[in-house]
């Protein structure tokens, strides 16, 4: 049958499927861009908080698809939800009006407390961010009449993806090297030195875009307060202030939101990571206001709130939002330091700083920890690198406490 139509299209034949690791990782190494340093493991199934590779060996995940499976991997009730959407209607553009986008969005909006939240659906955390930059510029030029309003300060250290605008945003030259000439309008500031994002803000200034922990940079949060004075200089000066929440939202650190913990309300915020649970989902929320800046036609997205991930988001939301889900992410985030903070009691030579809330944590070390991370994999234990020394865990939520203090055991024996 297969042979029939590919002798009637005269389809090229394709490549045999590989069966094994070795086979999987070669062809990987022939055929994808080779711009990822990929670890020797070929996963092939999932299950809660657990990963199985193509030798059938089992992996406790602690990182859960880089922060995305919030639920942990294959989660029957997302399964549930997503299977009953594609069995129904998978996409339809933003041509139609759909009822899972539209859903989606109350939920998202009415959490935010933003005033008249409204919100914009995309692919990915690097969109999402590239929607706030596209909304502070125009609400500048078009709504507020400050045509000279375009520059975006960001943080060093910082993460907001890897789109031309995006990467321009990620105060981090290795991320930049070699793309030039990079988009103007961008200015850097150092993580909570409010006397250096005060010398930067002026007429020129549209708005701050900042983490509330940064990510990818090491696991670091901004400090105590310092998100409120960003807030206070921004209503000062008339500039937007604009919170990546793609690694930090849909609950990650005890509230739907960090900005949440900080008694701050950004003017918008984007989300991505953990949203439809693993599937490709982003959105940008907003105020009212501020959303004047985007009418009818001045951005859009093909993808957007896709049916079938817009189901996902919905079941992933309703469970990792649950005021009990939330308690227990603080609850384990604590526990996690408890143990993390024994560790270095154990070993103050090899571990430097832990830091972190909830589910987003970061162990520093002094160096190697790329060793280190190759040794947790051989152990069974999969974590990932953020910056150059720290060990960054991203656990499902419904990850236990055995399986922390497993996962804690397994690295301490790697170190
Ligand atoms: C804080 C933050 N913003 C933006 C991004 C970019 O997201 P994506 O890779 O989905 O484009 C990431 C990805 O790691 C991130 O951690």
């Amino acid at each position: 049958m297969t042979e029939g139509i590919a002798l009637k299209t005269a389809a090229p034949a394709a490549p045999s499927v590989p069966t094994h690791t070795d086979e999987v990782i070669a062809l990987a190494r022939e055929v994808l861009l080779q711009n990822y340093k990929q670890q020797p493991i070929v996963l092939a199934r999932g299950e809660g908080s657990y990963v199985w590779d193509a030798e059938g060996r089992r992996y406790l995940d602690l990182i859960a698809g880089i922060a995305t499976c919030a639920l942990g991997h294959c989660h029957p009730g997302v399964i549930a939800a997503t299977k009953k959407q594609l069995d129904t209607l998978w996409h339809v553009s933003n041509v139609f009006y759909s009822e899972p986008q539209v859903q989606l969005a109350a939920r998202l909006t009415k959490a935010s407390g933003l005033p008249g939240a409204r919100a914009f659906f995309c692919n990915s955390g690097a969109e999402a961010n590239e929607a706030l930059i596209k909304l502070a510029r125009r609400y500048q030029h078009e709504v507020k009449g400050n045509k000279e309003r375009s520059e975006i300060i960001t943080f060093e250290g910082g993460f907001h993806g890897r789109t031309l605008a995006t990467v321009t945003a990620t105060a981090q030259p290795k991320y930049q090297a070699g793309f030039e000439p990079l988009p103007q309008g961008f200015k850097y500031a150092q993580l909570g030195d409010l006397e250096g994002v005060k010398k930067l803000v002026g007429p020129t200034t549209a708005a701050i875009l900042v983490e509330p922990i940064q990510g990818e940079g090491g696991v670091k949060p901004a400090p105590e307060g310092f998100l409120k004075a960003l807030r206070e200089l921004c209503d000062a000066t008339g500039v937007l202030l604009l919170i990546d929440e793609v690694q930090t939202g849909i609950g990650r650190t005890g509230k739907p939101f960090a900005f949440q913990h900080h008694g701050v309300t950004p003017d918008a915020f984007s989300l991505a990571k953990s949203l439809a649970n693993g599937l490709p989902m982003g959105a940008m929320i907003c105020s009212d206001e501020v959303g004047k800046a985007l009418p009818s036609g001045t951005h859009g997205s093909t993808f957007g709130g896709n049916l079938v991930a817009a189901a996902a988001a919905i079941a992933t939301w309703d469970i990792a939002t649950a005021p009990s889900t939330l308690q227990e992410n603080e609850a384990k985030g604590e526990y996690l330091r408890g143990l993390a903070l024994e560790l270095q009691k154990r070993h103050p030579e090899r571990i430097k700083e832990v830091r972190g809330r909830g589910m987003l944590f970061g162990i520093e070390l002094d160096q190697g920890a790329a060793d280190v991370l190759a040794r947790c994999r051989a152990n069974g234990l999969l974590a990932n690198l953020a910056g150059e020394k720290t060990i960054r865990f991203a656990p499902s939520y419904l990850v236990t406490r055995e399986q922390l203090a497993e996962g804690l055991a397994i690295f301490e024996r790697s170190l």
